[in-house]
């Protein structure tokens, strides 16, 4: 059956733009894209704690065969939660699919109609599906601006809730989340802090850096996702035992959706039991990041975020030479994305580049040796 016609012309548009999406299955030999900071996804000792216990279990049910209102509960989810909350200090946390459907399924909940939800406008997809589906009002402000948040704080209305990420995707810099603090607790405002990118690398042993910076009882809840440093997939909302049972009777995307199946919840078990002891990933990956952004910033003409984290987001290049780098570095091997809108403003494209704990200098500088050439 052919496509509606107004769907036929939006992929056109993109075609026209190149700005078409397409899924590819090739893996290029060095990672530069991949969200698996720590390696945890490609640990042996991961997986070979997980087959273990899947083998010494072998009696397994595949799926969870239910929503965890139903049939789908299990004690080891339950005893994953209470561990959870305790290794990010929470008093509670409630397990999610995915990052994306906690925060869809926490911003469709908790704020109320008369409510207000004010969220940095580089918040992700999810938490803006979120909102959309709440019955809150929303602004965003502008972007890691407290200067622009707080007017908007003064005249916000009924129960103020303010979202933002720790460490952002596409831009790659970090929240200043201790003022954001002081700010929500000055109009006593509930702070809401994504911990998608931050969770695991973060902390004395991973713990986000909402536990790193002692911030965990200001913060009113915490969506911790596990498809990232953890290797794995699935995600909590960590906030109060009072928090976690309003989302169990009135969040739909937890309500209405199958479990995690059992082995999802054993590898992020062990994942946990690794995650403490991967100080030096944690200190390699701060390295590897730091000196990408030094061979980068020597490369050429480009304008790159600031700090120390492993996102970095490359700008400043026109979109059509930002197709022709991303293609000559991809021809050699290395695999780094181009973000284009929608993903990102027009006018705000970007060479998207991740470092990892297993990349090495040698593959930085082979990367820094293609710009070079570019500028
Ligand atoms: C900031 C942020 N929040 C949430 C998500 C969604 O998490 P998940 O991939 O687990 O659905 C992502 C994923 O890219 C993200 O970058």
């Amino acid at each position: 059956m052919i496509l509606p016609e107004k769907l036929q012309h939006k992929l056109d548009v993109r075609e026209k733009n190149n700005t078409y999406r397409q899924l590819k299955t090739t893996r290029l030999p060095v990672d530069f894209c991949s969200n698996d900071y720590l390696g945890l996804a490609r640990s042996a000792a991961l997986r070979n704690a997980v087959s273990s216990e899947l083998e010494e279990r072998g009696d397994l049910l595949l799926g969870a065969t239910g929503s965890r209102l139903l049939s789908g509960n299990y004690a080891e989810a339950e005893e994953l939660e209470i561990f959870l909350a305790d290794f990010h200090r929470a008093e509670a946390a409630l397990l999610f699919n995915s990052g994306y459907v906690a925060n869809s399924g926490f911003f469709s909940a908790v704020p109320q109609r008369h409510d207000t939800i004010l969220y940095d406008e580089a918040s992700h997809a999810s938490i803006k599906e979120g909102i959309r589906l709440s019955f809150a009002n929303a602004w965003s402000f502008r972007h890691n601006s407290p200067e622009d948040l707080e007017p908007k704080l003064k005249r916000a209305t009924g129960t103020v809730y303010v979202a933002v990420e720790a460490l952002y995707s596409m831009h790659g810099d970090l929240a200043p989340l201790e003022e954001l603090v002081s700010l929500c607790r000055k109009y006593g405002a509930y702070l809401v802090v994504d911990e998608a990118h931050s969770n695991g690398i973060y902390g004395k042993k991973g713990e986000g850096m909402v536990a790193e910076l002692g911030l965990e009882e200001q913060v009113f809840a915490r969506i911790l996702t596990f498809g990232k440093a953890l290797g794995a997939h699935g995600a909590i909302v960590a906030g109060s035992s009072a928090l976690r049972e309003f989302l169990i009777n009135f969040s739909r995307p937890f309500i209405y959706t199958t479990a995690l199946p059992l082995h999802s919840i054993i590898t992020l078990k062990h994942a946990y039991k690794l995650l403490p002891e991967m100080q030096a990933e944690r200190e390699a990956l701060k390295t590897l990041s730091v000196y990408l952004k030094k061979v980068l910033g020597e490369a050429g003409n480009f304008t790159l975020n600031s700090g120390e984290t492993p996102i970095h987001a490359l700008g400043g290049i026109n979109p059509e030479k930002l197709t022709e780098l991303a293609q000559a570095l991809q021809k050699e091997g290395y695999d780094v994305r181009p973000i284009f809108s929608p993903t990102v403003p027009e006018g705000q494209e970007c060479l998207r580049i991740i470092t990892h704990a297993y990349n090495t200098t040698a593959e930085i500088e082979g990367l820094a040796a293609i710009f070079s050439r570019f500028s």
